[in-house]
């Protein structure tokens, strides 16, 4: 994380998990965090409410690429922004492929962020069987690809991605720092080919099975700018932890 140009972020993807206790718990420890990086906690929509930002913000999991209207139980950019978040996690695997999200409607969605002044937190990453076949690149090409197509090189430049290898999320088994290395250094020369510019400020985090343990060789990498973390993230001292691994 050599240049000066990105600031860090580590977002917490609490994922279907929490309580207003853990809110609580939450409100207590970081109040007094101070990092030079930016940390965001992703919480259920239905707890956002509960948390008192200040040393962090909040971010949505998932958010509709469509506006108020008759489309029940979505939540629309204008409702996340009255529910306080600054970020939105889109694309997540878990959302691919639960929910069947194709890369073109999370690119839509990613727009629809950038157009509210929420920042999405676009997520890729290779399953386990693409790994093992070396289609690494040739896969994650496919997914930012409909991010090309969809945002402008300003939109894009108002986007964080995320790579998160399917392999490594929840599973214990981190990507080492040089395999997240060299996928992100492919992720910002993707970029690179579109706006050399856009590519050098573009914050590229690191997602699967990201510890207090492993944090610091992890985000050490010179393309790693921060990360997003599932299982760590639900305690606080192991997410703060993280978070000072990121400064
Ligand atoms: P884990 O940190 O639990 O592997 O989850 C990663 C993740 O999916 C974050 O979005």
């Amino acid at each position: 994380m050599s240049d000066n140009l990105r600031k860090p972020l580590v977002a917490g993807n609490w994922k279907m998990n929490g309580n207003l206790a853990l809110v609580a718990e939450f409100n207590h420890a970081l109040a007094s965090l101070n990092v030079n990086a930016e940390v965001v906690v992703c919480a259920p929509s239905s707890l956002l409410h509960g948390f008192e930002t200040g040393s962090f913000s909040i971010g949505a999991q998932n958010v509709s690429h469509l506006d108020n209207g008759a489309h029940t139980g979505e939540l629309s950019v204008d409702l996340l922004k009255e529910a306080g978040c600054g970020y939105a996690i889109v694309g997540h695997s878990e959302r691919r492929e639960d929910q069947n999200e194709s890369s073109e409607l999370v690119a839509l969605k990613a727009k629809k962020c950038v157009s509210a002044g929420i920042v999405p937190i676009i997520c890729v990453g290779e399953p386990l069987e693409v790994r093992e076949a070396d289609s690494v690149e040739a896969f994650v090409s496919k997914q930012l690809a409909a991010l090309v197509d969809t945002l402008s090189v300003d939109e894009l430049s108002k986007t964080v991605i995320a790579y998160e290898p399917i392999w490594a999320i929840g599973t214990g088994k981190t990507a080492s720092p040089e395999q997240a290395q060299d996928v992100h250094e492919f992720i910002r020369s993707y970029f690179s080919k579109v706006d050399a510019q856009l590519a050098q400020g573009l914050r590229i985090l690191y997602g699967g099975s990201v510890k207090p343990d492993n944090a610091e060789t992890l985000f050490a990498q010179k393309d790693v700018d921060g990360g997003l973390i599932g299982g760590a993230s639900l305690k606080a001292e192991d997410f703060i932890s993280i978070c000072q691994a990121a400064n």
